[in-house]
């Protein structure tokens, strides 16, 4: 069975973000051929494009990083109805300069929570259709739109819901199907 690596990328850098919390419990719950390390965006300074000629290290950092891994996890959160700035800056800086963007065919999945009940749905769409541009292939199906609960949700990302625990189990395995049929078809990212 091959193994492979995952980046994610937490729209907010709080060690108090609820999606860090997701995001823990999504490494608990995933398969063992998913290994994880987080892609950090918190140091980006805001995307400019006179950086293209010459890439300062913030942004070289970022896009070795998404080298790196064999597929990235978006986790977001939802900032009036869309991902927060920081998230897209991010994007920007990965997809360019021109020609060099780190998301080509890299296979990604979205999810996301807020307190709220439509937990994430709509910043999701908004990063789906930033991403329909920058080319990663997407895992459409299962959505995940979570809204987030202090009692379901433990710091250390234990899931004390047993549906809310089978859903994002089965999130992860199907992120892992979908991540060796996208390479099995696309041999030359290996
Ligand atoms: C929010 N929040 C929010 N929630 C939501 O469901 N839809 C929204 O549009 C917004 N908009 C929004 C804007 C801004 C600027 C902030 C600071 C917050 C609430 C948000 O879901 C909540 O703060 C979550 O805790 C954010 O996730 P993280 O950052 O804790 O992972």
């Amino acid at each position: 069975m091959s193994t492979y690596k995952v980046g994610y990328i937490i729209g907010r850098q709080s060690k108090q973000s609820v999606n860090r919390t997701l995001s823990k419990a999504l490494i608990r719950l995933a398969p063992p051929q998913l290994t994880f390390t987080e892609i950090p965006i918190k140091d980006l300074p805001l995307y400019n494009h006179d950086y293209d000629v010459d890439y300062p290290p913030e942004g070289r950092t970022l896009k070795a990083a998404i080298t790196l891994v064999g597929a990235v996890l978006f986790v977001t959160p939802e900032y009036n109805r869309s991902m927060p700035g920081a998230l897209k800056n991010a994007i920007d800086w990965a997809s360019r300069p021109w020609g060099d963007n780190s998301f080509a065919l890299k296979p990604s999945a979205v999810i996301g929570a807020s307190p709220g009940k439509i937990g994430t749905a709509i910043a999701q769409l908004s990063l789906r259709s930033v991403l329909g541009y920058c080319n990663p292939p997407q895992m459409t199906s299962p959505e995940a739109y979570i809204q987030f609960h202090p009692d379901v949700f433990t710091p250390a990302g234990d899931v004390l819901d047993d549906s809310t625990r089978r859903f994002l189990t089965g999130f992860m395995a199907d992120f892992a199907t979908f991540i060796a049929r996208v390479r099995s078809t696309l041999p030359q990212l290996d």
